[in-house]
């Protein structure tokens, strides 16, 4: 076989399964309200939770960190780490409690790196099955074996933490909330496995910080857990912190371990200064933003109130990720499609991000929309539905 019939069997086969992506392209935006192929679209599917991406502290943040230059010039451990990317860790670590904080360029390259830098041939990485391609990846590249176990389910994690002999060192790795189905994973339940197996829990809350726990200190905190039962958990800075990179923080010799041993950090061009600046601009309004985390709880609850009465299948979840289950490929993108034609976005997400089976339409809320959007929006999929569901008993498309 040849370079290009690879390249065109792969697209074929993802033809054939309706499972071709495209990248939509945003004109213009304004709050929630986005301008994408000359329509004006009510954004659904945005991770920007808290509406920091707009925040004017966190946009003058950047601009004002920009005026002695843009990039970082080097990595870290080179000449790249400037005073405010070392202010933002402090601050991310005094947020999160945690003794020590560690700045990388993204969540992807943090899990892949963290887990690296911690894993070696021999030792077993227990994931939960819904755990994102960046933690799977991650475990697949450090050389032990990966075992993982049935979605939120802390006694699988037992049955497989069980398998685990040898010499080797064994981490439970779990996302906080689940960035597809929007639960929070069991994570006393798996901080207790943790202990009494001498393993070492990592937990994912890209989509927990911010918006969950006292002072939007994530899922850990809101499960009663600190460093001690959560030794590493990563935040993301580009969801609900509204801009871009990540911060592992947590114990002091693992972090200290990670600075000068994870690849994603050593051997990668340190973040830009002007982002850190956002970034520690829109930590600061995070942290004292209860008032938006307390719209964005009442917009979910009355989202699920009115979903359920319309008789849509949700998945249960208490965050703003609200699953929509579609269950067929196809059915999902009819429904996005109808749902566009009616001026709202909403994004179709279809295996292999989700189980084969499991299509749904994935609906963000954030503390920007308002009640009468939420209402809209439910009148919108109850209709997405019908008519896509209409087309199916009418014969293919
Ligand atoms: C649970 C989870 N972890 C990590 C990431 C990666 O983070 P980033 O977008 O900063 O690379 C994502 C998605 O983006 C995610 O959903």
């Amino acid at each position: 076989m040849r370079w290009p019939q690879r390249i065109a069997d792969s697209k074929a086969a993802r033809d054939l399964a309706a499972r071709r992506r495209v990248r939509r392209i945003v004109a213009r935006r304004d709050g929630m309200r986005v301008e994408v192929d000359g329509r004006e679209l009510l954004n659904f599917c945005s991770n920007d939770y808290l509406g920091l991406s707009q925040h004017p502290q966190v946009v003058a943040a950047l601009r004002d960190g920009c005026v002695e230059g843009v990039g970082s010039t080097a990595s870290a451990l080179v000449c790249g780490h400037f005073a405010v990317h070392d202010a933002l860790e402090r601050e991310m670590a005094d947020w999160l409690q945690a003794p020590a904080a560690l700045l990388f360029g993204s969540g992807f390259t943090a899990n892949l790196a963290a887990l690296q830098a911690l894993l070696h041939g021999g030792d077993t990485c227990v994931q939960d099955r819904l755990n994102p391609a960046s933690l799977i990846d991650a475990a697949k590249l450090s050389g032990a074996t990966l075992r993982r176990y049935p979605h939120g389910d802390a006694e699988g994690a037992a049955r497989q933490l069980a398998t685990h002999e040898g010499d080797g060192l064994a981490l439970i790795a779990t996302d906080g909330v689940f960035s597809m189905d929007g639960d929070v994973a069991p994570l006393r339940e798996l901080a207790t496995l943790a202990r009494t197996h001498d393993a070492l829990l990592y937990v994912d809350d890209a989509h927990g910080i911010g918006v969950l726990g006292p002072d939007g200190r994530g899922s850990v905190a809101d499960a009663g857990l600190a460093t001690r039962d959560v030794p590493l958990q990563l935040a993301t800075l580009g969801k609900a912190l509204g801009t871009y990179g990540a911060i592992v923080a947590g114990d002091a010799d693992l972090v200290g371990h990670l600075a000068e041993t994870a690849r994603g950090h050593v051997y990668s061009t340190a973040l830009p200064p002007a982002l850190a600046a956002a970034a520690l601009a829109a930590v600061r309004v995070a942290r004292a933003s209860d008032d938006r985390r307390a719209v964005l709880r009442s917009l979910v609850a009355r989202f699920r109130e009115a979903a359920l009465d319309a008789g849509l299948d949700l998945l249960p979840s208490g965050t703003p990720i609200q699953a929509v289950m579609a269950y067929d490929d196809r059915i999902a993108l009819r429904m996005a499609r109808v749902l566009e034609d009616a001026g709202v976005w909403v994004s179709a997400i279809r295996p292999p991000t989700v189980p084969e089976g499991r299509a749904r339409l994935r609906v963000t809320l954030t503390a920007l929309h308002r009640a009468s959007d939420v209402d809209m929006l439910v009148d919108a999929l109850a209709r997405a539905r019908d008519a896509a569901h209409a087309v199916t008993s009418a014969g293919p498309a």
